[in-house]
Protein backbone atom coordinates (compact mmCIF):
# COMPACT_ATOMS: atom_id res chain seq x y z
CA UNK A 1 0.00 0.00 0.00
CA UNK A 2 0.97 3.46 -0.88
CA UNK A 3 0.49 6.37 2.06
CA UNK A 4 -2.36 7.88 0.44
CA UNK A 5 -4.28 3.74 0.21
CA UNK A 6 -3.06 3.36 4.06
CA UNK A 7 -4.38 6.92 5.32
CA UNK A 8 -7.99 6.40 3.26
CA UNK A 9 -8.46 2.49 4.52
CA UNK A 10 -7.56 4.04 7.99
CA UNK A 11 -10.33 6.87 7.69
CA UNK A 12 -12.80 3.68 6.78
CA UNK A 13 -11.62 1.52 9.29
CA UNK A 14 -10.62 -1.09 6.33
CA UNK A 15 -7.76 -3.24 6.63
CA UNK A 16 -3.62 -2.58 6.28
CA UNK A 17 -0.64 -3.15 5.91
CA UNK A 18 0.73 -1.05 9.10
CA UNK A 19 -1.11 2.12 10.57
CA UNK A 20 -0.56 5.34 8.66
CA UNK A 21 1.22 8.12 10.00
CA UNK A 22 1.61 11.99 10.00
CA UNK A 23 1.65 14.51 12.75
CA UNK A 24 -0.06 17.48 13.52
CA UNK A 25 2.34 20.46 12.81
CA UNK A 26 4.69 18.58 10.97
CA UNK A 27 5.92 21.76 8.64
CA UNK A 28 7.22 24.91 10.70
CA UNK A 29 9.19 26.15 13.06
CA UNK A 30 10.65 22.77 14.74
CA UNK A 31 13.03 22.54 11.50
CA UNK A 32 15.71 24.42 10.87
CA UNK A 33 15.08 24.79 6.85
CA UNK A 34 11.61 26.76 8.16
CA UNK A 35 13.44 29.63 9.59
CA UNK A 36 15.22 29.82 6.40
CA UNK A 37 12.82 29.85 4.30
CA UNK A 38 10.96 32.22 7.11
CA UNK A 39 14.05 34.77 7.59
CA UNK A 40 13.43 38.46 5.88
CA UNK A 41 9.37 37.42 5.65
CA UNK A 42 6.64 36.99 7.48
CA UNK A 43 4.39 34.32 8.32
CA UNK A 44 1.62 35.83 5.55
CA UNK A 45 4.43 36.09 2.74
CA UNK A 46 4.34 32.19 3.14
CA UNK A 47 0.68 31.46 3.78
CA UNK A 48 -0.25 34.18 0.67
CA UNK A 49 2.76 32.58 -1.46
CA UNK A 50 1.50 28.63 -3.14
CA UNK A 51 5.42 28.16 -4.16
CA UNK A 52 6.48 29.16 -0.65
CA UNK A 53 3.47 27.29 0.90
CA UNK A 54 4.32 23.61 -1.44
CA UNK A 55 8.23 24.12 -0.37
CA UNK A 56 7.30 23.99 3.64
CA UNK A 57 4.96 21.58 2.90
CA UNK A 58 7.26 19.69 1.63
CA UNK A 59 10.20 20.12 3.88
CA UNK A 60 8.66 17.05 6.63
CA UNK A 61 8.55 14.50 4.09
CA UNK A 62 12.01 15.14 2.80
CA UNK A 63 13.00 14.02 6.55
CA UNK A 64 10.45 11.39 7.42
CA UNK A 65 8.69 8.72 5.58
CA UNK A 66 5.27 9.74 6.62
CA UNK A 67 1.85 8.96 5.09
CA UNK A 68 0.54 12.22 4.44
CA UNK A 69 1.33 15.87 3.52
CA UNK A 70 -0.95 18.60 4.96
CA UNK A 71 -1.67 21.79 3.38
CA UNK A 72 0.63 24.55 4.72
CA UNK A 73 -1.98 27.91 5.72
CA UNK A 74 -3.63 28.32 9.09
CA UNK A 75 -6.64 28.07 10.46
CA UNK A 76 -7.23 31.79 11.16
CA UNK A 77 -6.98 32.58 7.05
CA UNK A 78 -10.69 32.52 7.09
CA UNK A 79 -10.91 35.20 9.73
CA UNK A 80 -8.43 36.97 7.49
CA UNK A 81 -10.55 36.57 4.53
CA UNK A 82 -13.63 38.07 6.45
CA UNK A 83 -11.89 41.36 6.82
CA UNK A 84 -10.46 40.82 10.59
CA UNK A 85 -7.13 41.26 9.80
CA UNK A 86 -4.55 39.21 11.78
CA UNK A 87 -1.18 39.74 13.04
CA UNK A 88 0.91 36.90 13.39
CA UNK A 89 4.03 39.14 14.60
CA UNK A 90 2.90 39.86 17.81
CA UNK A 91 3.77 36.58 19.58
CA UNK A 92 1.05 34.56 19.17
CA UNK A 93 -1.81 35.61 16.58
CA UNK A 94 -4.22 38.83 17.04
CA UNK A 95 -6.88 40.09 15.14
CA UNK A 96 -6.47 43.88 14.28
CA UNK A 97 -10.37 44.44 14.62
CA UNK A 98 -11.95 41.61 16.70
CA UNK A 99 -15.68 41.79 17.66
CA UNK A 100 -17.24 44.57 19.78
CA UNK A 101 -20.99 44.14 19.01
CA UNK A 102 -23.54 42.15 16.98
CA UNK A 103 -23.69 44.44 14.53
CA UNK A 104 -20.03 43.03 13.56
CA UNK A 105 -21.64 39.40 12.34
CA UNK A 106 -22.50 41.99 9.02
CA UNK A 107 -19.09 41.67 8.53
CA UNK A 108 -18.67 38.04 8.47
CA UNK A 109 -19.92 37.65 4.37
CA UNK A 110 -19.11 34.31 3.02
CA UNK A 111 -18.55 35.61 -0.65
CA UNK A 112 -15.48 38.05 0.39
CA UNK A 113 -14.03 34.67 1.80
CA UNK A 114 -14.02 32.68 -1.07
CA UNK A 115 -12.82 35.66 -3.51
CA UNK A 116 -10.24 36.22 -0.82
CA UNK A 117 -8.61 33.01 -0.05
CA UNK A 118 -8.25 31.57 -4.00
CA UNK A 119 -4.37 31.48 -2.94
CA UNK A 120 -5.31 28.46 -0.76
CA UNK A 121 -6.84 26.37 -3.36
CA UNK A 122 -4.09 26.95 -5.37
CA UNK A 123 -1.66 26.18 -2.60
CA UNK A 124 -3.40 23.10 -2.37
CA UNK A 125 -3.83 22.11 -5.80
CA UNK A 126 0.15 22.24 -6.19
CA UNK A 127 0.70 20.07 -3.58
CA UNK A 128 -1.31 17.25 -5.23
CA UNK A 129 0.25 17.83 -8.01
CA UNK A 130 3.70 17.10 -6.58
CA UNK A 131 3.12 14.45 -3.82
CA UNK A 132 -0.03 12.39 -5.76
CA UNK A 133 -0.84 9.99 -5.99
CA UNK A 134 1.93 8.10 -3.05
CA UNK A 135 0.71 10.20 -0.32
CA UNK A 136 -2.67 11.39 0.84
CA UNK A 137 -3.12 15.09 1.14
CA UNK A 138 -4.96 16.31 4.13
CA UNK A 139 -6.91 19.98 3.80
CA UNK A 140 -8.04 21.81 6.88
CA UNK A 141 -9.87 24.76 8.62
CA UNK A 142 -10.77 26.06 12.11
CA UNK A 143 -13.86 24.63 13.95
CA UNK A 144 -16.54 27.16 14.71
CA UNK A 145 -15.74 27.64 18.72
CA UNK A 146 -12.31 27.57 18.04
CA UNK A 147 -12.47 30.37 15.15
CA UNK A 148 -15.22 32.22 17.57
CA UNK A 149 -12.44 32.18 20.43
CA UNK A 150 -10.20 34.49 18.25
CA UNK A 151 -12.99 36.51 16.65
CA UNK A 152 -14.51 37.69 19.80
CA UNK A 153 -11.37 37.60 22.34
CA UNK A 154 -8.90 38.86 19.45
CA UNK A 155 -5.95 37.28 20.47
CA UNK A 156 -4.68 34.19 21.61
CA UNK A 157 -4.81 34.74 25.81
CA UNK A 158 -8.24 34.09 27.40
CA UNK A 159 -9.27 31.48 25.21
CA UNK A 160 -13.34 31.03 25.81
CA UNK A 161 -13.67 34.30 28.04
CA UNK A 162 -15.09 36.78 25.44
CA UNK A 163 -17.02 33.87 23.77
CA UNK A 164 -18.20 32.40 26.84
CA UNK A 165 -19.20 36.11 27.90
CA UNK A 166 -21.17 36.44 24.74
CA UNK A 167 -22.53 33.30 24.69
CA UNK A 168 -24.44 33.54 28.42
CA UNK A 169 -25.50 37.16 27.73
CA UNK A 170 -27.07 37.27 24.06
CA UNK A 171 -26.84 33.27 23.00
CA UNK A 172 -28.44 34.11 19.75
CA UNK A 173 -25.78 36.48 18.88
CA UNK A 174 -23.02 34.13 19.75
CA UNK A 175 -25.09 30.85 17.85
CA UNK A 176 -25.67 33.04 14.99
CA UNK A 177 -21.73 33.89 15.10
CA UNK A 178 -20.62 30.45 14.97
CA UNK A 179 -22.93 29.33 12.72
CA UNK A 180 -21.60 32.15 10.26
CA UNK A 181 -18.00 30.60 10.78
CA UNK A 182 -19.10 27.19 10.21
CA UNK A 183 -20.35 27.86 7.04
CA UNK A 184 -17.41 29.81 5.93
CA UNK A 185 -15.10 26.85 7.37
CA UNK A 186 -16.93 24.47 5.50
CA UNK A 187 -16.54 26.65 2.07
CA UNK A 188 -12.94 26.49 2.80
CA UNK A 189 -13.01 23.25 2.78
CA UNK A 190 -15.49 22.15 -0.04
CA UNK A 191 -12.67 24.42 -1.81
CA UNK A 192 -10.24 22.53 -0.55
CA UNK A 193 -11.51 19.01 -1.61
CA UNK A 194 -11.86 20.33 -5.11
CA UNK A 195 -8.48 21.20 -5.35
CA UNK A 196 -7.89 17.76 -4.44
CA UNK A 197 -7.41 17.16 -1.13
CA UNK A 198 -7.70 13.37 -0.25
CA UNK A 199 -9.19 14.45 3.43
CA UNK A 200 -9.65 17.18 5.58
CA UNK A 201 -9.82 18.29 9.45
CA UNK A 202 -11.21 20.07 11.44
CA UNK A 203 -9.58 21.51 14.40
CA UNK A 204 -11.01 22.06 17.27
CA UNK A 205 -8.17 23.25 19.44
CA UNK A 206 -9.79 24.73 22.19
CA UNK A 207 -12.71 22.68 23.19
CA UNK A 208 -11.03 21.28 26.22
CA UNK A 209 -11.86 25.15 27.78
CA UNK A 210 -15.57 24.48 27.99
CA UNK A 211 -17.54 22.11 29.91
CA UNK A 212 -19.12 19.48 28.59
CA UNK A 213 -22.89 21.36 28.43
CA UNK A 214 -21.52 24.20 26.84
CA UNK A 215 -19.85 22.01 24.20
CA UNK A 216 -22.93 19.93 23.52
CA UNK A 217 -24.73 23.09 23.18
CA UNK A 218 -22.73 25.83 21.71
CA UNK A 219 -20.24 23.65 19.95
CA UNK A 220 -21.61 20.65 18.67
CA UNK A 221 -24.47 22.33 16.28
CA UNK A 222 -22.75 24.10 14.55
CA UNK A 223 -19.81 21.77 13.95
CA UNK A 224 -22.17 19.00 13.26
CA UNK A 225 -23.50 21.59 10.17
CA UNK A 226 -20.30 21.88 9.04
CA UNK A 227 -19.76 18.39 8.55
CA UNK A 228 -22.82 17.75 7.03
CA UNK A 229 -22.26 20.52 4.03
CA UNK A 230 -18.54 19.31 3.95
CA UNK A 231 -20.25 15.37 3.60
CA UNK A 232 -21.28 16.25 -0.18
CA UNK A 233 -17.58 16.07 -1.42
CA UNK A 234 -17.26 12.51 -0.05
CA UNK A 235 -14.06 13.23 1.34
CA UNK A 236 -13.31 12.30 4.73
CA UNK A 237 -13.51 14.44 7.33
CA UNK A 238 -10.91 13.96 11.03
CA UNK A 239 -12.34 16.22 13.90
CA UNK A 240 -9.56 17.11 16.29
CA UNK A 241 -10.91 17.63 19.75
CA UNK A 242 -8.27 19.09 22.43
CA UNK A 243 -9.70 17.99 25.73
CA UNK A 244 -11.17 15.11 24.17
CA UNK A 245 -11.46 12.85 27.31
CA UNK A 246 -14.61 15.72 28.43
CA UNK A 247 -16.05 15.67 25.50
CA UNK A 248 -15.79 12.38 23.15
CA UNK A 249 -19.16 11.04 22.85
CA UNK A 250 -20.93 14.56 22.18
CA UNK A 251 -18.01 14.64 19.50
CA UNK A 252 -19.00 11.53 17.76
CA UNK A 253 -22.44 13.16 17.20
CA UNK A 254 -21.07 15.44 14.75
CA UNK A 255 -21.25 13.16 12.01
CA UNK A 256 -17.51 13.27 11.47
CA UNK A 257 -15.47 10.23 10.00
CA UNK A 258 -12.87 10.01 12.51
CA UNK A 259 -12.07 11.44 15.91
CA UNK A 260 -8.40 12.97 16.55
CA UNK A 261 -7.74 13.03 19.89
CA UNK A 262 -5.47 14.63 22.42
CA UNK A 263 -3.64 13.03 25.37
CA UNK A 264 -6.77 13.60 28.10
CA UNK A 265 -7.59 10.38 27.63
CA UNK A 266 -6.21 6.85 26.17
CA UNK A 267 -6.72 5.66 22.74
CA UNK A 268 -8.28 1.79 24.63
CA UNK A 269 -10.20 4.46 26.64
CA UNK A 270 -11.52 6.04 23.91
CA UNK A 271 -12.23 2.92 21.95
CA UNK A 272 -14.61 1.85 25.09
CA UNK A 273 -16.28 4.77 26.03
CA UNK A 274 -17.90 4.73 21.70
CA UNK A 275 -20.87 3.33 21.17
CA UNK A 276 -19.38 1.97 17.83
CA UNK A 277 -15.74 0.64 15.93
CA UNK A 278 -14.50 4.11 15.73
CA UNK A 279 -11.50 5.44 13.25
CA UNK A 280 -9.36 7.18 15.72
CA UNK A 281 -6.17 9.56 15.04
CA UNK A 282 -3.69 10.60 17.79
CA UNK A 283 -2.69 10.28 20.38
CA UNK A 284 1.29 10.58 21.94
CA UNK A 285 2.06 13.76 24.50
CA UNK A 286 4.61 15.89 21.77
CA UNK A 287 6.31 16.23 25.13
CA UNK A 288 7.47 12.43 24.65
CA UNK A 289 9.34 13.42 21.74
CA UNK A 290 11.36 15.74 23.83
CA UNK A 291 13.16 12.11 25.37
CA UNK A 292 15.42 9.35 24.51
CA UNK A 293 14.54 7.91 20.81
CA UNK A 294 14.33 4.41 22.39
CA UNK A 295 11.87 5.26 24.65
CA UNK A 296 9.94 7.14 22.24
CA UNK A 297 9.70 4.06 19.98
CA UNK A 298 8.39 2.02 23.16
CA UNK A 299 5.56 4.20 23.79
CA UNK A 300 4.68 4.38 19.94
CA UNK A 301 4.35 0.17 20.35
CA UNK A 302 2.81 0.82 23.31
CA UNK A 303 -0.02 2.92 21.55
CA UNK A 304 -0.35 0.93 18.38
CA UNK A 305 -0.97 -2.42 21.09
CA UNK A 306 -3.16 -0.40 22.77
CA UNK A 307 -5.47 0.80 19.86
CA UNK A 308 -5.17 -2.01 17.64
CA UNK A 309 -3.84 -1.57 14.10
CA UNK A 310 -7.41 -1.12 12.83
CA UNK A 311 -8.86 2.51 11.96
CA UNK A 312 -5.98 3.88 13.53
CA UNK A 313 -3.87 6.65 12.36
CA UNK A 314 -1.18 7.11 14.46
CA UNK A 315 -0.17 10.86 15.13
CA UNK A 316 0.45 13.40 18.02
CA UNK A 317 -2.28 14.48 20.64
CA UNK A 318 -1.83 18.02 19.73
CA UNK A 319 0.52 20.16 17.68
CA UNK A 320 4.19 20.06 17.29
CA UNK A 321 5.72 22.77 19.08
CA UNK A 322 9.38 24.78 18.36
CA UNK A 323 11.50 22.97 21.07
CA UNK A 324 10.33 19.58 19.75
CA UNK A 325 13.88 18.23 18.13
CA UNK A 326 13.33 16.47 14.90
CA UNK A 327 15.56 13.25 16.59
CA UNK A 328 12.21 12.90 18.62
CA UNK A 329 9.89 13.32 15.21
CA UNK A 330 12.46 10.90 13.43
CA UNK A 331 12.08 8.32 16.03
CA UNK A 332 8.70 8.35 16.42
CA UNK A 333 7.76 8.26 12.74
CA UNK A 334 10.52 5.03 11.88
CA UNK A 335 8.88 3.07 14.91
CA UNK A 336 5.63 3.11 13.19
CA UNK A 337 7.21 1.47 9.73
CA UNK A 338 8.48 -0.94 12.67
CA UNK A 339 5.95 -2.15 13.92
O1 LIG B 1 2.23 21.48 9.42
C1 LIG B 1 1.04 21.76 9.62
O2 LIG B 1 0.36 21.16 10.46
C2 LIG B 1 0.35 22.77 8.72
C3 LIG B 1 0.29 24.09 9.16
C4 LIG B 1 -0.55 24.62 10.31
C5 LIG B 1 -0.24 25.85 10.92
N1 LIG B 1 -1.24 26.16 11.79
C6 LIG B 1 0.95 26.66 10.60
C7 LIG B 1 1.41 27.71 11.53
C8 LIG B 1 -1.73 24.16 10.91
C9 LIG B 1 -2.48 22.86 10.67
C10 LIG B 1 -2.15 25.14 11.83
C11 LIG B 1 -3.38 25.03 12.63
C12 LIG B 1 -3.62 25.99 13.73
N2 LIG B 1 -3.32 27.33 13.75
C13 LIG B 1 -4.28 25.69 14.93
C14 LIG B 1 -4.86 24.34 15.28
C15 LIG B 1 -3.84 23.35 15.66
C16 LIG B 1 -3.20 23.58 17.01
O3 LIG B 1 -1.97 23.61 17.05
O4 LIG B 1 -3.94 23.66 18.00
C17 LIG B 1 -4.34 26.86 15.70
C18 LIG B 1 -4.96 27.01 17.07
C19 LIG B 1 -3.74 27.89 14.94
C20 LIG B 1 -3.61 29.32 15.30
C21 LIG B 1 -2.19 29.73 15.35
N3 LIG B 1 -1.42 30.00 14.25
C22 LIG B 1 -1.37 29.92 16.50
C23 LIG B 1 -1.85 29.73 17.94
C24 LIG B 1 -0.11 30.33 16.07
C25 LIG B 1 1.07 30.78 16.88
C26 LIG B 1 1.67 29.74 17.71
C27 LIG B 1 2.21 28.56 16.91
O5 LIG B 1 1.75 27.45 17.17
O6 LIG B 1 3.07 28.72 16.07
C28 LIG B 1 -0.14 30.33 14.64
C29 LIG B 1 0.99 30.61 13.74
C30 LIG B 1 1.46 29.47 12.90
N4 LIG B 1 0.64 28.60 12.25
C31 LIG B 1 2.82 29.14 12.63
C32 LIG B 1 2.79 28.04 11.77
C33 LIG B 1 3.98 27.36 11.14
C34 LIG B 1 4.06 29.89 13.12
C35 LIG B 1 4.32 30.98 12.15
C36 LIG B 1 5.67 31.62 12.30
O7 LIG B 1 5.83 32.46 13.19
O8 LIG B 1 6.55 31.30 11.48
Amino acid sequence: MNGRERMLAACRSQPVDRPPVWIMRQAGRYLPEYHDVRRGRTFWDILKSPELALEVAQQPLRRFDLDAAILFSDILVVLDAMGCEVDYEAGGPKLKNPYTGPSDLRRLTLSDVMANLGYVAEAMGRLCETVHPDLAVIGFAGAPLTLGAYFVNGGPKNHLRGLKALYYRDPEVAMELLDRLSEAAAELLLMQAKAGADIVQIFDSWAGYLNPEDYAELAVPPLRRMVDRVKSSGVPIILYIRGAASHLEAAALTGCDVLSIDSSISLGGARRRLDRPWALQGNLDPAELLGPPRRVAQRVRELIDEAGARGLIVNVGQGLTPDIPVEGVEAFVKAVHEV
